[in-house]
């Protein structure tokens, strides 16, 4: 059985102490989650949300990564950087990143390596655009950012997956249960032939893209799905809090 995993994606929202008051409305609604829960905040965030959900059942994630362990790379934050402050997860390649700060599946495969060398969860964002889905060429997609993304992984039961059609992405588009579902089973299949079976049976495998308090019971009911990674709604902690309780 794959215990799910809702992440809240704040994206670029939430000033440290907005944060705080977020997650001290969240943490009451969400104490008796039997998923994973984590909130993925804005790098600036870190210090006084981590300790803002210290002792509470809430996961801290960040939401990129630097492959280098130090260096000249003005901007960026090392692997080790967020496990010094309690981070435990950490999103990578999400397609904002690949749209408008130039990630590469190469890159993406770079971080994703340098954060499970440092002892981190990447949540690795896969998922192809409206023209592509269109155009017929999803598999195609996922094929190329399955073999490149994940290269080199040694244990693929260390990462997390979010699949996120980027059409779907804060468009209050959501894929069909049915599409999310079967995409996500392709994704296991083709993580089967280009890695192994049984830690392709075992990795788990979020839904991402406009999922909210009303859609997410429908969505995790799907036999492929193992979660969702949830920016829009998981800025308002009961909307977040009714997804992560999809079960109750
Ligand atoms: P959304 O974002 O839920 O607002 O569509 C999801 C994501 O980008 O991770």
């Amino acid at each position: 059985m794959r215990k799910p995993i809702i992440a809240g994606n704040w994206k670029m929202n939430n000033t440290p102490e907005e944060g705080v008051a977020l997650v001290e409305a969240i943490k009451p609604l969400v104490k008796e989650a039997n998923c994973d829960v984590v909130v993925c905040v804005p790098a600036i965030d870190i210090p006084a949300v981590g300790a803002a959900i210290k002792g509470s059942n809430i996961k801290l994630g960040a939401q990129n990564v630097h492959f280098a362990e130090k260096g000249a790379y003005t901007g960026e934050i090392s692997a080790n950087m967020l496990k010094a402050y309690g981070v435990e997860y950490v999103i990578i390649g999400h397609s904002e990143r690949r749209q408008y700060f130039g990630e590469t599946d190469e890159t993406v495969n770079k971080r994703t390596l340098a954060a499970l060398a440092a002892g981190l969860t990447p949540i690795v964002c896969i998922g192809e655009s409206l023209a592509e889905r269109e155009g017929g060429l999803t598999e195609q997609v996922l094929d190329k950012q399955i073999r490149e993304d994940f290269k080199g992984i040694e244990d693929l039961t260390k990462i997390v997956i979010a699949y996120e059609p980027i059409w779907a992405i804060g468009t209050g588009r959501t894929a069909t249960d049915e599409q999310a579902n079967e995409t996500i089973g392709y994704i296991r299949k083709k993580l089967g032939e280009c890695f192994c079976p049984v830690c392709a049976s075992k990795v788990r495998i979020q839904y991402g893209g406009s999922m909210n308090a009303k859609n997410c019971k429908g969505l995790m009911a799907q036999p492929e799905i193992d979660g969702g990674l949830i920016g829009g709604a998981s800025l308002k902690a009961p909307d977040f809090a009714a997804i992560v309780n999809f079960d109750k």
